[in-house]
């Protein structure tokens, strides 16, 4: 075997936003309790890991994303008390916990702030990126990655700091070398209560272009600050040290968050040799790149063509062998839902498109991440106005496209929203058909999304034929046969606008994957005849030299 065995190689993790997951008193809103609770649910299915998304006391101006302490939970998801004891639940079933780390920024009501804002003099002022401003306007253009200037002016010192994200989340300076000790110590008080990990939150882009120079005006307002805050100049050295100082410490695992990340970068992020993080997830095939055209700014609404969403995942697969790990995942909470945005949601198909997706993705090379609710096909939501949605991306979009610059009608927004807006993946976890989904007793945060009396855990438990029982089995699977986790990988089909098809190797065995990902039968000639054995498939019967609408079939022929 070429590649090196690790644990978090052979790991399937599932991600858990924990204000969306389970309420266990009844306030709307889940918590610690909620997890805690359902567990052996997850143990059923079969994960390794679980990937918390931030729990930390926060205001929630981006619903945990904005941390105002990094040693304390969030009072409505419960204590640390509960923390640790939902931590030895999971350890005892096998599971392992990973956190989020979220250190680019910290809310403005955290501590660091507080002091930062007081006067130029603070000791605390060079934790945060302080600028004076340019003729009586911002220090530049850059538009916030969630809409608005990235620069808001602080009345007290009559100088604006840096936001990439809402002004609620100022940026920390990581070239403050006291920034980085109150990190590291922060991470190792977290490593030392027993967590496994930590999935780093938009970590490249700790380190910006110290020109801050203006950025392309692309959506006629502001300017673009990516090229500028992604992949900054340090931001390598700064995770070398992070990892000589705390993650090589531990036995733990490490995603990094990477906006903006290339495969050159990535190979340096997630290098073979550990000096860095394990692996990163990056964004081509979940942004508007894999889709046809954009409407405005970040946001469209077509959904991804196979030609390109496949030669994007096939570059990274062959790319980064033997240099650096990859992740796998088709959606997250901040992305729409797998099923709808990337199959067929519509009831004839859901199921079967569900699984499809998920044998594509599961059999290729890298750690799978499964998210909330995929692993029983939730769909996205419905958004009719703007008053449904919840999330500050969409709020702040609507207000500056629609309201404030009528660049497009609220129609065509609401339409974005339906197709890519964070919040179909943050509707509440659909349990059961009872009240609320089973999600709690009371009103949730966000509203259930109506289809939850057909697409629930309980009834996914009652029937064999779920997508539940699927990727319990896609899990199994992954456990038992090395070649799915260390073989390489060769495309298939690479000109087919139907059929997603490939091929791993391992020793002298080969898995043969071939997907169709349309609601016809299309003609596939990738299995030889009569020879190996078929792993997995989301169709009983097959027939010689065709995929039924959104078939999905997996062959081992053992060398
Ligand atoms: C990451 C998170 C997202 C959050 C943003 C700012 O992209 O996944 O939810 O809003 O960073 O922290
Ligand atoms: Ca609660």
């Amino acid at each position: 075997m070429a590649e090196q065995r690790a644990w978090w190689k052979e790991a399937v993790i599932y991600q858990i936003y924990p204000r969306s997951f389970a309420d266990s008193n009844g306030d709307g809103i889940g918590d610690l309790r909620g997890i805690e609770a359902h567990l052996p649910y997850l143990h059923t299915l079969g994960i390794d890991v679980i990937w918390l998304s931030p729990v930390y006391q926060s205001p929630n101006d981006d619903n945990g994303y904005d941390i105002s302490d990094y040693r304390a939970i969030m009072t409505e998801f419960g204590t640390l008390e509960d923390f640790d004891r939902m931590l030895a639940k999971a350890h005892e079933l096998g599971i392992r916990i990973v956190m989020d780390l979220v250190v680019n920024h910290t809310s403005d009501e955290h501590a660091w702030f507080i002091e930062s804002k007081k006067s130029k003099d603070n000791p605390y002022r060079d934790y945060y990126i302080w600028k004076d401003g340019k003729d009586g306007k911002a220090p530049n253009n850059w538009q916030s990655c969630f809409s608005g200037s990235a620069w808001q002016l602080d009345e007290t010192t009559g100088m604006y700091y840096l936001h990439c994200f809402s002004k609620k989340q100022p940026d920390l300076n990581w070239e403050n070398p006291k920034v980085r000790d109150e990190v590291f110590d922060m991470m190792t008080w977290w490593c030392e209560r027993g967590i496994d990990g930590f999935r780093m939150d938009v970590i490249s882009m700790i380190s910006k272009d110290p020109r801050f120079p203006d950025g392309e005006v692309t959506d006629g307002i502001y300017g673009d600050l990516n090229p500028y805050v992604c992949n900054g100049p340090h931001v390598h050295e700064y995770l070398q040290e992070m990892n000589r100082r705390v993650l090589s410490k531990f036995d733990i695992m490490t995603v990094g968050e990477a906006a903006g990340v290339t495969i050159d970068e990535a190979k340096k992020y997630a290098n073979a040799q550990g000096s860095e993080l394990n692996m990163v997830f990056h964004f081509e095939h979940v942004g508007m790149e894999a889709c046809g055209r954009t409407i405005i700014g970040k946001w469209g609404y077509e959904h991804p063509q196979l030609s390109k969403f496949r030669a994007i995942m096939n570059k990274w697969q062959l790319e980064l062998e033997g240099k650096a790990w990859g992740s796998l995942y088709l959606d997250n909470h901040d992305q729409p839902r797998a099923v709808s945005h990337f199959g067929c949601d519509d009831p004839k198909w859901r199921v079967r498109s569900a699984k499809m997706l998920a044998t594509m993705l599961h059999m290729m090379k890298g750690t799978p991440y499964i998210y909330q609710g995929e692993e029983i096909g939730m769909t996205n939501m419905h958004f009719t106005s703007i008053n449904d949605c919840r999330d500050l991306e969409e709020i702040n979009a609507y207000r500056q496209y629609v309201t404030e610059h009528q660049m497009i009608s609220a129609q065509e927004m609401l339409k974005c929203f339906d197709a890519v807006a964070r919040d179909n993946a943050r509707t509440p976890m659909q349990w059961d058909d009872g009240p609320q989904a089973g999600f709690t007793s009371g009103t949730p945060w966000i509203p259930v999304n109506p289809n939850y009396k057909e697409i629930n855990t309980r009834a996914a438990l009652a029937d064999p034929d779920s997508v539940f029982y699927y990727y319990q089995k896609l899990i199994r699977l992954r456990h038992e046969l090395p070649i799915i986790v260390y073989g390489t990988f060769e495309p298939l089909l690479e000109e087919d606008p139907n059929v997603y098809a490939y091929r791993r190797h391992l020793g002298g065995s080969i898995l043969t994957v071939a997907c169709n990902w349309t609601d016809q039968m299309q003609p596939c000639d990738v299995f030889a005849e009569g020879t190996g054995k078929e792993l997995i498939s989301n169709y009983d019967t097959h027939r010689e030299g065709m995929l039924q609408p959104y078939e999905a079939i997996a062959v081992l022929q053992e060398g």
